[in-house]
Formats: C-alpha cells, structure tokens, sequence
C-alpha cells in the first residue's frame, strides 16, 4: 500500500519532501529527479530551495527529467514546460540546466522524441525519485483516462477539462495546446520511489481514486498501487474522500522513526 501522510497544509508537505530529496542528494550526488510541473509541486521546490541556500547542498550533479510538455508552442514560450521547469526548479534550486531535460514538443521530429526520451532515462540510470500531481480528471502526467498502464513516454491528445483547467496560465483557453508528449505509466512505475501530492477538496475524488479505486486505465493514478514504494502527500480537503483515514493517521503516528518517507 501507499504510505498515505495527511499534512495540515501544503508547506508541511514541502518540508517532508525537500527532507527527502536533500537524504537522496547527500546519498547520492547525482541523482536523478522525475520533476513535475503545475501548481501542486510548488511548496516542494520553494521548501527545496530553501534548504539548498541554507545548507549549501551541492546538487551541481543532480539530473532531472521533467514528466511533460506541449507539443506545438513556439520555441522559448513562457508556458512550455521547457521554460517553466527551468524559472521555477533549475534556476530556484541552481540545478546544472544541462542535466536537466523535458520532452521535445517541437513537432518537426516529435514521431522519434518519445523513444528518445526515453532512452535518455534509461541511459542515465532511471528516476530516483518521481515527484507527480494529479488532475481532476485523475491524470498523472499527462496520460489521461484510457492511457496504457503500460505507456512509455509518446504524444497524447489533452482532455477539454485539462486544457480548461491550464488555461489560467494562457491568455485565452484557446491557446492551450491540444497535444503534449508525457512520460507514460509505464515509465512513470519504473522510478524508484514515487511521491504523489494532491492539496484542495477539488482534488478528493482523484485522489481517492487513485489509492482507494479499482487498478483501471480509466483512472491513471490508481497505477501507483502496482508501485512498491509510493508516498501520497494530501491535505485534509484532498483527504475528505478517503474510506480509510483514520488507519492512515494511525499509522502515520506510529511509523517507526528509522523509516524516512
Ligand atoms: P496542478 O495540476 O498541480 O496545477 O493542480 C496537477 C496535474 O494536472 O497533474
């Protein structure tokens, strides 16, 4: 089972993560991070950058590999993940900008920027440690409902309520692209430890999906109970639809110190 942690609020959720991240940094200088993009893993890398400053962290040789991007947005568009991952997690965390990479959404060669993507993970030794939000819809990645739970990394077509809910970052809801390349599930279930975050009532019926439902493709988070180690971070208004809180309080408050998340 997931080990399900229920914070008072989202800096909380920051701290238990940068905490864990800063461990596989001093373990492991150059590790490799599975860095997610959206409003969600925010509290993580402000938490992250925080402690880097403060503890003069060394993550000169620290990898990343971004989950997704559009296909289709002009080169150097402030919304391309491209441009996202590196203002708010390469330049915040000062990450090397060369060990850090998204998928290729320009569409000249975007038939071969899958397989590429995904040779470039395996080539670096595969994600340490995968940080993921998840849609209303119950994306993760981008993989929307019906997406493989064996995907690897490929073009996909955006749900009308994703492109909705990314609109606030465009100036008009059309301009969210309709396509994007993600990291499949199956690429998704190959990291070594997975940390899915969900903050907002908005987010309860997804979340409980994900950890509560039936493993199905039409809900690409319940992939994380085929993981052996996934941390689920929520708030209590993400948490509000669980069937089994108390037992995740319970255990939480009485995880043996040795543990780490
Ligand atoms: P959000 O998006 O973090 O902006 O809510 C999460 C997701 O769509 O995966």
């Amino acid at each position: 089972m997931a080990e399900i942690v229920i914070v008072p609020g989202e800096a909380e959720a920051g701290d238990l993560v940068a905490d864990a991240i800063v461990d596989l940094i001093h373990r492991k200088p150059d590790a490799v991070l599975g860095l997610a993009t959206g409003s969600t893993p925010l509290p993580i890398y402000r938490a992250l950058a925080q402690r880097i400053r403060d503890e003069s962290v060394d993550v000169r040789g620290v990898r990343g590999f971004a989950l997704d991007e559009y296909v289709g947005l002009p080169a150097g568009h402030p919304e391309s993940y491209r441009a996202v991952i590196r203002r708010e997690v390469v330049e915040p965390l000062g990450l090397t900008p060369e060990l850090v990479r998204v998928p290729n959404g320009d569409p000249a060669g975007i038939e071969h920027a899958g397989a590429d993507y995904e040779a470039a993970i395996v080539a670096a030794g595969g994600v340490d440690l995968q940080i993921l939000g998840i849609g209303r819809t119950g994306h993760i990645g981008f993989n929307e409902p019906g997406s493989s739970l064996a995907s690897l990394t490929r073009v996909k077509t955006l749900t009308e309520a994703t492109r909705l809910d990314n609109a606030r970052f465009f100036d008009s809801p059309d301009d969210v692209p309709m396509h994007c390349i993600t990291q499949g599930i199956g690429t998704i279930l190959r990291a070594r430890h997975l940390v899915l975050l969900a903050f907002g009532e908005a987010k309860a019926d997804a979340i409980a999906a994900a950890v509560e439902g039936a493993v199905s493709a039409a809900q690409p988070g319940s992939a994380i109970q085929l993981h052996p180690h996934v941390t689920v971070l929520v708030d209590e208004a993400a948490a509000s639809k669980f069937e089994n809180l108390a037992y995740y309080r319970h255990a939480w408050a009485n995880k043996p110190a040795w543990q780490g998340i």
